[in-house]
């Protein structure tokens, strides 16, 4: 299961590289607009910090700005990926992009008729949005099991990104099902690791150690 991280903090994005735990990066306007940076200069420096997948949403909604947009884009590094909204246009433009060879990333997808879409289309991910369908008493990861049964049953190329990601238990149901990638906010990633009961077993052990005699030669601090 490939870990992407959510974010357009390049600060963010350093941390999980430097945990090894960073295979690629989704971003979104919505993100981009928190660094209060050009969207340009972000995606640039995240492109060259990141040799995995990056996500950069277009934001035309229609076919040949999506393309235009997308050209741009692609010409900043090999492993940009495109972000293409899940409407029709978006669809016609993924087919056009998937042809000519520039990967795809097809987000706000809250249905599994428009994953299939998505696969039809030939996108190399879609990115189904589990907390949001959370928000409004759905489930968001009983979409993530339908999208899987769909895909497996056709063997469809099509990557499934579980995307709004609120908390751990979205990540381990994804790997559970089997789903190829997660886009995880920095703060859900370090909640990953977190259990009581690690801190306190480590907390006993160091000062149980403590009171080990410590002799010539011993192993160093
Ligand atoms: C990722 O590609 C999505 O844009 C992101 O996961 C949306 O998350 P949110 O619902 O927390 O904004």
């Amino acid at each position: 299961m490939k870990f992407f991280i959510d974010t357009a903090d390049v600060g963010e994005i350093r941390k999980a590289l430097d945990l090894g735990l960073c295979d690629g990066v989704t971003t979104n306007p919505s993100l981009v607009a928190k660094t209060g940076r050009p969207f340009e200069d972000v995606l640039k420096e995240i492109v060259a910090l990141v040799q995995g997948p990056v996500s950069a949403e277009v934001t035309s909604v229609a076919f040949d700005g999506m393309m235009r947009e997308a050209h741009h884009y692609a010409k900043f590094g090999p492993n940009v990926v495109i972000k293409v909204p899940l409407i029709l246009e978006g669809l016609k433009a993924v087919k056009a992009l998937t042809t000519e060879g520039i990967r795809t990333n097809v987000t706000l997808c809250f249905s599994p008729s428009q994953a299939l879409l998505a696969a039809k289309a030939g996108a190399t991910y879609v990115s189904p949005f589990v907390g949001r369908l959370d928000d409004v008493s759905e489930d968001g990861m009983a979409l993530i099991a339908q999208i899987l049964e769909i895909y497996r049953n056709y063997e469809f190329g099509t990557q499934v990104l579980v995307a709004s990601v609120r908390n751990p238990l979205h990540v381990v149901q994804a790997a559970r099902m089997g789903a190829d990638v997660a886009t995880i906010p920095f703060a859900v990633l370090t909640q990953l690791a977190q259990h009581p009961l690690t801190d306190l077993g480590l907390a006993k052990f160091l000062a149980d150690w403590e009171k080990v005699p410590k002799g010539k030669g011993s192993t160093p601090a």
